[in-house]
């Protein structure tokens, strides 16, 4: 269990659900953890021993980009991995899609993956020993659905660009690559499943029941589902791996 002894991980949106099980298997892998959040970092990084540092970070804004990254580096004597995980859901009919809800979601799960990623790659560029940089995709981002206009179109975005940025730092031996998950039961989904609720006029806790079911293993994942595959590709086990998106969904998707 010290495949990513040594290494220092930076990870945002950690304070709870899929970020916090990754922080945990890091630590569990020997790894310094940086849990970054805009909300309750410290507290979750409390419980978790003298290995792991808790950050504010909001990833819509440069400053706090800078200020925790380099809070983090100093912390941790460099950074080697970077899970970009901070990100957030809406829900709407194609009519009815703000530019508010729009700029939101674009703003975290888009602009909020490519800063840290440029500036946590300026580091390591400067570190001159590699890394590794990890963006949460999802299936939502493999293909359009009716009420999911903006989340998907902004996964879709992430898995574009982990393609570039992929082929571009390689040459400093950066590896960059993504995570699309199915569904998987967290803070989040309870989110999704009250919104799905209200436009889709079922009761609560009804579309979570459904999606489960449709899984092809049979129910939804938990985080733990996840990290085995943010751990290999933080190890050196993923070395040769370049501008990939890897599905952890169940079976839900093929590509
Ligand atoms: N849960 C799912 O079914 C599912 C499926 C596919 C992909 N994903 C992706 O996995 C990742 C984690 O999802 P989750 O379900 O654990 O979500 P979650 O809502 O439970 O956790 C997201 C975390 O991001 C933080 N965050 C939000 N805005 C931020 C900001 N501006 N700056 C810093 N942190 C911010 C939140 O405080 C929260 O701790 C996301 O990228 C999500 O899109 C989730």
């Amino acid at each position: 269990m010290t495949r990513l002894a040594g290494k220092t991980a930076l990870i945002t949106g950690a304070a709870r659900g899929i970020g916090l099980a990754f922080a945990q298997a890091y630590l569990h892998e020997g790894a310094k953890v940086v849990i970054a959040d805009i909300a309750g970092a410290e507290q979750a990084a409390e419980g978790l021993g003298t290995n792991a540092l808790g950050i504010r970070m909001d990833v819509t804004d440069q400053a706090s980009i800078d200020v925790g990254i380099a809070r983090a580096a100093e912390w941790g004597g460099g950074i080697d991995v970077l899970l970009n995980n901070a990100a957030i859901f809406d829900l709407a009919p194609i009519v009815d899609i703000t530019r508010e809800s729009y700029a939101r979601v674009f703003d975290i799960n888009v602009a909020g993956t490519l800063f840290p990623l440029q500036a946590v790659a300026r580091v390591m560029i400067a570190q001159g020993r590699g890394g590794k940089i990890i963006n949460m995709a999802s299936q939502a981002g493999r293909r359009g659905e009716a009420l999911v206009g903006v989340y998907c179109a902004s996964k879709a975005a992430v898995i574009s660009l982990t393609q570039s940025a992929g082929l571009d730092l390689i040459r400093h031996r950066i590896n960059v690559n993504g995570i699309a998950p199915g569904v998987i039961d967290t803070p989040m989904w309870d989110q999704v499943d009250s919104l799905f609720a209200r436009y889709e006029d079922k009761p609560l806790g009804q579309k979570k029941k459904e999606v489960g079911l449709a899984v092809p293993l049979g129910r939804m994942g938990r985080p733990e589902d996840i990290t085995g595959m943010a751990v290999f590709l933080a190890s050196a086990d993923s070395d040769y791996i370049v501008a990939q998106t890897y599905n952890v969904d169940g079976g839900n998707w093929m590509s």
